[in-house]
């Protein structure tokens, strides 16, 4: 086990910011080296606010200049292929931002890149490491749910639709809509809480009411421009061991004012788990319900949120360089979520069940 700093770079500067900090706040651990955007104004305010001793505006000069072991790659879906693998082809550790790609033809891509190469590779599923959900998987752990047999789980915004004019309204760049922007997280959340069975159908519909009409955006738009995404999903996951998973999400809905919850109940024979973060809030999100000497008992777990989720995962990803040990969020794992997400388009498109096969 090294005990030497890991030299690590950034290359892109939006949630990269996360990165960054999350990265310095292992000082013992870490050396940020350097930072990658081809906004150069943002790279400069970026880098002058952490800190950043090097400034690159192309990632392959990055990746070719020897000064980095590891690199998180915070850019828009379509380019976590491309530049993933340049990473690993370049013999580094790579922390990729979520989803796995933007769609599941360059996912696969980045799977056999991952099984050439000698780095580590990661997805940043951050949701998976907040102290809740891991206290759910614990109660699982503990088999105090009994067998769980239904899900439900989703994140909807009223007003959220993001980036005006920016690449998140793309399909060709983003693959998608808030299915793959925050449905994602919480298909991570709820399968990896399941130890990620195989799913079996999909059922889905999407539906675009907002964005078309730029409506319940957060910034406003400066110029039209085409928005080729959806603004809500629904969907409905038979997933192996006979559990169900309803999944719901939306980017932008009439509900109430503000609202940015994200939620996963999971149901089971001997009592169920009910999360419910509104607004990202850090305490007051679980309740247990179960029965003791056939009474009902409801239970408010006294858990507390002090980091950032993305503290948590890069602490992970270090972890595993430093012990040279296999991170938890792997390449398969992001492999399913698209096998879902593509499912879930798919069957929107065709309006009837998809089925998923073991091997694609
Ligand atoms: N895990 C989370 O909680 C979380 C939160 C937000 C975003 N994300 C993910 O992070 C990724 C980036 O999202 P964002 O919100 O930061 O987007 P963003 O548009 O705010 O930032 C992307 C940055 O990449 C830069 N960039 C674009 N092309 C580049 C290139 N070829 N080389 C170098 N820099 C380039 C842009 O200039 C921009 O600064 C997405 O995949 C998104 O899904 C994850």
């Amino acid at each position: 086990m090294s005990q030497s700093l890991i030299k690590v770079g950034v290359v892109g500067a939006g949630i990269g910011r996360h990165h960054l900090a999350a990265y310095r706040a292992l000082p013992h651990a870490v050396e940020i080296v350097a930072l990658c955007d081809v906004n150069e104004a943002r790279l400069n305010e970026i880098g002058t606010m952490y800190n950043v001793p090097r400034y690159f505006t192309d990632y392959n000069e990055l990746f070719a200049s020897g000064e980095i072991e590891a690199v998180s790659v915070c850019l828009p879906n379509s380019l976590h292929a491309p530049v993933s693998i340049a990473a690993l082809e370049a013999g580094l550790h790579v922390l990729c931002e979520k989803p796995l790609a933007e769609s599941l033809a360059s996912s696969y891509k980045i799977a056999e890149a991952v099984a050439r190469a000698p780095g580590k590779f990661m997805i940043c599923f951050n949701r998976r490491y907040r102290l809740d959900v891991q206290w759910m998987k614990q109660v699982l752990r503990q088999g105090l749910l009994g067998r769980v047999y239904q899900v439900k789980a989703g994140w909807v915004r009223e007003t959220g639709i993001p980036g005006w004019g920016g690449w998140f309204l793309n399909k060709t760049i983003a693959g998608g809509g808030p299915l793959i922007d925050l449905g994602v997280h919480m298909l991570d959340a709820v399968l990896w809480l399941l130890d990620y069975p195989a799913p079996l159908t999909v059922s889905g519909v999407v539906e675009a009411n907002f964005g078309p009409r730029q409506a319940k955006t957060w910034q406003a738009p400066l110029t039209p421009v085409p928005y080729t995404v959806e603004d809500s999903a629904t969907a409905f996951i038979r997933l192996a061991g006979d559990v169900t998973l309803s999944l719901e999400t939306s980017w932008a809905s009439h509900a109430k004012p503000g609202m940015d919850d994200f939620f996963i109940t999971l149901m089971g024979t001997e009592g169920s788990i009910e999360l419910y973060v509104a607004n990202y809030a850090t305490e007051n999100t679980l309740t247990f319900y179960t029965e003791i000497g056939g009474k009902p008992v409801v239970t408010r777990p006294a858990v507390k949120i002090s980091r950032s989720d993305h503290e948590y995962a890069i602490t992970e990803f270090v972890r595993c360089i430093r012990e040279d040990s296999v991170p938890t969020a792997t390449v398969d794992q992001g492999l399913t979520l698209m096998k879902i997400i593509e499912a879930i388009y798919q069957s929107a498109e065709a309006k009837r069940e998809v089925i998923l096969t073991q091997d694609g």
